[in-house]
């Protein structure tokens, strides 16, 4: 696998109405014109395409992977969601990235539970400080805009070949990608950070803003962290249909715990408290 920087790359169909500026390249040298200096963060890798920047990550701990290593691609052909779905990753409109962090020596060393929710407070407040747009969150793991998700996170806890325990989060962002490009299937239901408008920040100053986040010199506070994500969720106090658990069923979202766990009250009274699973508007149901 070839390590490039800057990449550059051809615009192909769907995209042909999106020109190649240099604005839309994905640069190294950029990203870390906008880092903090006291930033924990090892070093950036950027390829032009990988299958999966989670999967590359996996084979770099399994080798010779230092923690804090930020894995980038333009674009992926086998990107990875939750419950083995698959995440659209074109060229030149998205952020695929992949952050290798050794769980114990990391900001989330006392709250590992909290990971997948802290990065989505994370992603959500460098999407408002960069762009000045609202996303929310659904839980666990989706970010919205105007309806429509933008970005998700897939994180995945591996063991190197001494046993150490490494976490790898993956964030997919849809960030420029027109509305016309998503697969049929996906089309009513993913959007990008700027559909309509035309970015006013390059993708390397949203990378860099989560870089920043992503390694503070101190650890995660945690109270901060379920506020931050209670603010920005969406459906919460709403009566939703949740999945994942063999038969859907309709519950009530009532509050988000300190594991980062879903609280929520059955139709019968009864609560519980979900560690997986997805949630939607029970608007669905009918
Ligand atoms: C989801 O929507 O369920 C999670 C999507 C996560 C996608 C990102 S893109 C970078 C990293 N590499 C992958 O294959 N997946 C994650």
């Amino acid at each position: 696998m070839k390590e490039v920087n800057p990449i550059r790359f051809e615009v192909l169909n769907p995209f042909e109405n999106f020109t190649s500026t240099p604005e839309s390249v994905l640069s190294i040298c950029e990203i870390k014109s906008f880092l903090r200096k006291d930033n924990a963060f090892n070093k950036i890798i950027l390829y032009s395409s990988l299958e999966s920047t989670n999967t590359t990550a996996k084979g770099m701990i399994q080798s010779d992977a230092s923690p804090g290593t930020v894995i980038l691609a333009d674009s992926q052909t086998k990107g990875r969601g939750r419950f083995n779905r698959s995440f659209f990753s074109p060229p030149g409109h998205g952020i695929y990235m992949s952050i290798l962090l050794h769980l114990n020596q990391s900001c989330f060393n006392h709250h590992p539970g909290l990971v997948t929710l802290a990065t989505a407070v994370i992603i959500c407040e460098s999407i408002e400080i960069t762009t000045k747009k609202e996303p929310q969150i659904k839980w666990v793991n989706d970010i919205f805009l105007h309806g429509k998700k933008v970005s998700g996170i897939l994180t995945e806890k591996v063991v190197d070949r001494e046993n150490n325990p490494w976490i790898i989060i993956g964030i997919g962002i849809n960030f420029s990608t027109p509305a016309h490009a998503f697969p049929v299937e996906i089309k009513d239901t993913a959007g990008s950070i700027f559909s309509n408008d035309p970015p006013r920040i390059t993708r390397n100053r949203l990378i860099a803003e989560i870089i920043n986040r992503m390694f503070p010199p101190y650890s995660l506070d945690a109270q901060r962290i379920l506020s931050e994500y209670k603010k920005r969720m969406m459906l919460m106090g709403e009566e939703t249909l949740i999945t994942g658990f063999g038969n859907p069923f309709k519950g009530k979202i009532v509050d988000v715990d300190e594991a980062g766990r879903l609280v929520v009250k059955k139709e019968d009274g009864q609560q519980m408290s979900l560690s997986t699973g997805e949630i939607s508007s029970s608007m669905c149901l009918s």
